[in-house]
């Protein structure tokens, strides 16, 4: 293929991606609309070959979900595979469907204990790098992606997963993170003020799983954060909003309203914006029948959303993707995948895009929902 037929070829890809979708009639309401009549905004995680793959995917994403994230195609082992080399290609493409389609993009993230690629693990861990150097490796980066989407994101997961008692630190945080192991727990500071500074607009937030449930786990976890919220708002970083995963397993966790309510609440009392980042309800442990199933995600999705909607703070909903196909519950490889090649059945949609109980359930939530008033 020469050099014309190459950039023909990526002008399709970029058309085909960026092509507004969304129907020009009305039809039901869908999840994006049921959410914004309330000033809420529902949205879901994507991976940029499904927009160019399966067109209806594409059509039914524009329609049902009013902002994306992408799955992994904005960390920095997609981003920056080498160190002199980046390549935006797959993020690209998803903000440019988004901006086809009147839809947001939350960025996904800045700064994790995984995701990180060889060569940057390998200079974070290695002997041969200056502390500055190290400070250098996570500026850079922030400011690099804050920059390229500057204005087109308006809210960043800037470090991912900062807690996990399990690792044995008395604060509860975690432990084996190449970061807090190069730069101490102050990288938090530095990925923040950095972000800031290079868009002021963005909101800027901390991203965390297992704090949902009435399970000592959890509780352990939602303690470690808000200890740590309250050394962050002393040293003054610039935290604005706080992203609850919501990777939630029913049969396997006890859910409390009051808890979870409590824990809201609590965020809210350092002024946050609370954003539900990653929801998807793990079916396994369920019976064999998926219709059982299905309606067991249903009734825990919609009371997992009633309490989290109740709390005025609460303003994004964001699936983990919108149909089982693409879950990453329904990999082989996920502990919690169902063996046989089934599909874990924990996204709105099943794997032949039809609607489920649970899509019922997340409309009926925004439908009950207050209305915000204030942007
Ligand atoms: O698609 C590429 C393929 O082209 C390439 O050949 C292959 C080589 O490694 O990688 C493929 O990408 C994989 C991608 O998933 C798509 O399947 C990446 O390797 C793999 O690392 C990536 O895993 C993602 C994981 O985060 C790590 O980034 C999962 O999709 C994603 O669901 C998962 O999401 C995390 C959140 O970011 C944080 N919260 C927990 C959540 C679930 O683990």
């Amino acid at each position: 293929m020469d050099r014309r037929q190459l950039l023909k070829g990526a002008l399709v890809l970029a058309t085909a991606a960026a092509e507004p979708l969304r129907a020009a009639r009305p039809g039901p309401a869908t999840l994006r609309d049921r959410a914004a009549r309330k000033g809420l905004t529902f949205g879901s995680a994507v991976a940029s070959y499904q927009l160019t793959g399966a067109r209806d995917y594409a059509a039914i994403l524009a329609r049902e979900a009013g902002m994306l994230v992408a799955e992994y195609e904005m960390k920095r082992d997609a981003v920056q595979p080498e160190a002199n080399r980046y390549d935006f290609s797959g993020a690209d493409r998803i903000v440019a469907f988004a901006a086809a389609n009147q839809m947001a993009v939350r960025g996904h993230t800045l700064c994790w204990y995984a995701a990180n690629p060889p060569w940057l693990e390998a200079d974070l861990t290695g002997p041969g790098l200056t502390t500055d150097r190290k400070r250098m490796y996570l500026r850079e980066h922030v400011r690099t992606m804050l920059t390229r989407y500057r204005g087109r994101i308006p809210e960043w997961d800037v470090v991912n997963e900062p807690v996990d008692p399990t690792q044995g630190r008395p604060d509860g945080m975690r432990a084996k993170n190449v970061w807090s192991q190069a730069l101490g727990e102050q990288y938090i500071d530095l990925a923040f003020h950095e972000a800031r500074a290079a868009d002021p607009h963005a909101r800027l937030f901390l991203n965390e799983y297992g704090i949902e449930a009435a399970t000592v786990p959890n509780e352990r976890k939602r303690t470690a954060i808000l200890k740590l919220l309250d050394r962050l708002k002393g040293r003054g970083v610039p935290v604005d909003g706080f992203g609850i995963q919501a990777h939630m397993r029913p049969y396997k966790d006890a859910f409390d309203d009051e808890v979870f309510a409590r824990f809201l609440d609590q965020l809210r009392g350092y002024g946050l914006r609370i954003s539900i980042t990653e929801m998807d309800f793990s079916d396994r442990g369920g019976a064999l029948d998926p219709a059982r199933r299905d309606a067991d995600m249903a009734t825990a999705a919609r009371r997992f959303l009633d309490v989290a909607l109740a709390c005025p703070a609460t303003r994004t909903v964001m699936a983990w993707g919108m149909c089982d196909r693409y879950s990453w519950l329904s990999s082989p490889k996920a502990s919690d995948g169902w063996p046989g090649g089934q599909l874990a059945r924990v996204l709105p949609l099943d794997g032949a895009l039809r609607r489920k109980p649970l899509y019922d359930a997340i409309g009926a939530a925004f439908d009950a929902a207050a209305p915000r008033r204030t942007a």
